[in-house]
């Protein structure tokens, strides 16, 4: 009996076997994934494969239940990972366990001007996407800034393609170590929300390919990017999720993109050009909110039963599908199927100190008269806090950006938190911006409402600072439509409700005052004569109180840089004086008229290349706050620069190096940077470019080497006619600065 057992056993083992070793080609981790994408694909139906290319809910794409392919579940992105919500609707889904660690915005990210911390940010907001269960971050986004109007600038890295290609590399490599791909967005020349479904951009080659499209082709060809999202506008009259030229020319054929272009919520509009030309996946079409919210309506989606239909009718073969549904599955296998993924974490303390610690090396410290900063706590001082965004919660509100933080320090809090028994912290209100606080269903919990009137306000505010030893003034933008919030774009440069007024008030009632301006977007400062230390202060996130007053009370030096330029008014910036915005002003005027809203309206961005400083050096304006401006508590000196050879050979590279010195009595961060100018050339070129940058740690009377690497890359401009990237042979020059503006040293070279 036993023996019979025991051969039975054995038996089965033997039949068993062969079904083992016979595990289909798809489901082993050890096969490439080219072979398990070949593999699945071969053994799924039409109707699969249509299945897996456009949502199934707002988030989530279907899998393959029946070859347990699993779903796909996107997230925002980009400062921390969205709150879950409902199925079929924007609102919040109410649950207890998806509050996250709110990492400071993609400005503050790029003005720290340190890839390390790119690459901190995106290993930990990989690690909360990972956690609760994500596949596809949608972020980072790198459009760059041309308007200061832009609503949208905050979740973006600033005017200058180099910093922006440079930073956005190591958050893409950092995501994606998780496991979890990074969906770059929006691609491309998505620079207002303004029309943002309507306007046409059109600029020549040499922009698109000098400006707007270097951080997003570093993003696909150094960071290898799983996926990328396709922008609401239009480019060459086609919307982007649409875009012949930028999809399939530029992305597919230029950059090798194996990834996956996945719609931005409700940014398709037609099944044949999609099918044809346009994106993998598509995602919010009819219940995105914009047009009138259908239910459920993912089965009609153009790229769904409409496209089957279109199929079974002939009209097309299944070669397109196979090749998105291939990227689709790709993507599984790199993401939701990966075999080695770790658990991820949420909420950590490491997660907290590193939004912390990109929060405190982004704070740019703009300008420090009479060295008012850092605050001396010594002398036990009494610091008087004005202004409603010192106890406002940012991390609700500004569009699909917004988060459900776990916490969120105030500036007030965390001042007092520092201050302690050091001195004395008092606030007051100084003005009412807006008191809502509540974005899909997330509140902050807040009232803000005051019944006082603006005088009163004032009045009170004006008092409290003649009797304080120092005034911190809180205030700039907030997230509330027309600031810095998605949909709509600012209505002017300047400051709103009143703090003009308020700030030129404090600064006569009391010599020690510092303005801290919150916002993501450049601002007028009328006032900027009469303030002697101003702080730009960015949205920081969870760490933000926490982060303020620690380079505010001089824990640690400020070593933030302006990702961005400053100008004085709209007319110093190029899309204003040179350019359309927010488009055409015939084509809005017949809009107008004509009472709605054109299809399509021009936008021309006639400024070409001269973006931000390169526009500012064109036309020698001087701005308010030049591109990578930033002071810190210690001063560097900078020796002359040397090259290792006077001349470059064209397959060469050649050295730039100087030494840099802490001058000063304190440890502090220098952002050293290497512009390069081009002496002669065929076609008109900015005066200069941004082409290295280094940051480098310094203890007081410390000196080091920076050593730059110049390659014929950074020499050279696009020839749209030729369509190539052209480095001419001629005189060129090296130029270190610590800022656009405060150059402080040169040499020449030539390219041979
Ligand atoms: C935004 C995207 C976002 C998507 C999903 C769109 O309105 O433009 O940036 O990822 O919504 O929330």
């Amino acid at each position: 009996m036993k023996r019979k057992t025991l051969i039975l056993g054995l038996l089965s083992i033997l039949c068993a076997w062969p079904a083992a070793a016979q595990r289909p080609v798809y489901q082993d981790p050890s096969q490439p994934i080219e072979k398990r994408v070949d593999d699945a694909l071969s053994r799924m139906t039409t109707a699969e494969k249509i299945g897996i290319i456009h949502a199934q809910s707002k988030f989530s794409s279907a899998g393959v239940p029946r070859l347990g392919l699993p779903e796909l579940w996107m997230t925002d992105g980009p400062h921390g990972i969205r709150p879950e919500v409902l199925w079929d609707e924007w609102d919040q889904a109410g649950w207890s366990n998806d509050s996250c660690t709110a990492f400071p915005a993609l400005t503050c990210l790029a003005a720290t001007w340190n890839p390390e911390m790119s690459a901190l940010y995106g290993r930990s907001i990989g690690e909360e996407a990972l956690y609760r269960g994500k596949d596809v971050l949608l972020g980072p986004g790198v459009n760059i800034y041309r308007t200061p109007l832009n609503g949208r600038n905050f979740e973006y890295m600033g005017e200058d393609p180099y910093l922006a290609s440079r930073m956005v590399v190591p958050y893409v490599k950092g995501v994606q170590q998780n496991g979890v791909a990074a969906c770059v967005k929006h691609f491309a020349l998505n620079n207002q929300e303004a029309f943002r479904h309507q306007y046409n951009a059109r600029l020549d080659d040499r922009a698109l390919y000098e400006i707007y499209l270097p951080a997003f082709r570093a993003a696909v060809v150094e960071g290898e990017a799983w996926s990328i999202m396709p922008a609401y506008n239009l480019y060459g009259r086609e919307h982007l999720a649409e875009s012949k030229r930028l999809l399939g020319d530029v992305l597919r054929d230029e950059w090798k993109f194996d990834g996956v272009t996945i719609s931005d919520w409700g940014a398709v509009h037609s099944t044949r050009r999609t099918v044809t030309q346009g994106v993998d996946m598509e995602f919010g079409t009819a219940t995105d909110g914009l047009s009138a919210g259908t239910k459920n309506a993912y089965d009609s989606y153009y790229l769904a039963q409409p496209y089957l239909k279109l199929i079974n009718e002939g009209v097309f073969g299944t070669k397109e599908l196979d090749e998105k549904a291939r990227r689709v599955l790709r993507l599984m296998f790199r993401t939701a199927l990966k075999p080695d993924k770790p658990m991820g974490s949420m909420n950590s303390p490491e997660h907290s100190k590193a939004a912390h610690d990109i929060a405190v090396q982004g704070i740019v410290l703009l300008k420090n008269d009479r060295a008012v900063l850092p605050i001396d706590l010594g002398k036990r001082p009494t610091i008087l806090v004005v202004g409603e965004n010192a106890i406002k919660m940012m991390t609700v509100g500004g569009g699909s950006s917004s988060l459900k933080a776990r916490y969120e320090i105030s500036p007030l809090d965390g001042l007092k938190a520092r201050v302690g028994t050091r001195g004395t912290v008092n606030y007051v209100r100084g003005y009412v911006g807006d008191v809502g606080g509540s974005y899909n269903g997330v509140s902050s919990g807040q009232d803000l409402n005051e019944s006082r009137t603006p005088e009163q306000l004032r009045t009170e505010a004006v008092e409290a600072a003649a009797k304080a030893d120092y005034v911190v003034f809180v205030g700039g933008l907030n997230k509330s439509d027309h600031q810095d919030c998605e949909g709509a774009d600012r209505l002017a440069l300047g400051l709103p409700y009143g703090q003009d007024e308020l700030i030129a008030a404090l600064a006569k009632a009391n010599p020690n005052l510092v303005v801290v301006n919150i916002s993501g977007n450049a601002v007028a400062m009328p006032w900027v004569k009469e303030v002697p230390a101003i702080v730009q202060g960015w949205y920081l996130g969870s760490e933000t109180g926490h982060a303020l007053a620690t380079v505010l009370t001089g824990d640690v030096d400020p070593s933030g840089r302006l990702p961005f330029t400053f100008p004085v008014s709209l007319n110093d910036v190029g899309a204003h004086r040179l350019g359309e915005y927010p488009g055409n002003a015939a084509q809005l005027e017949a809009m107008k008229q004509a009472g709605h809203q054109a299809d399509t309206i021009d936008v021309r961005y006639n400024e070409g290349i001269f973006v931000g400083y390169r526009f500012a050096d064109k036309e020698r304006v001087a701005p308010l706050f030049p591109f990578g401006h930033g002071l810190t508590y210690t001063t560097f000196g900078y020796s002359k620069p040397t090259v290792d050879k006077a001349v470059m050979t064209a397959d060469g590279t050649l050295d730039v190096s100087l030494t840099v010195t802490n001058t000063g009595k304190r440890a502090g961060e220098e952002v050293v940077q290497l512009y390069i100018s081009d002496k002669k050339s065929s076609l008109p070129r900015p005066v200069k470019e941004l082409k290295g940058f280094r940051k480098v740690r310094l203890a007081p009377g410390e000196s080091k080497e920076v050593r730059f690497t110049v390659d014929r890359e950074a020499l050279s401009y696009f020839d749209d006619r030729a369509h190539q990237w052209v480095a001419e042979p001629g005189e060129f020059e090296a130029l270190i600065g610590a800022s656009a503006t405060d150059i402080r040293g040169k040499v020449k070279f030539s390219l041979r």
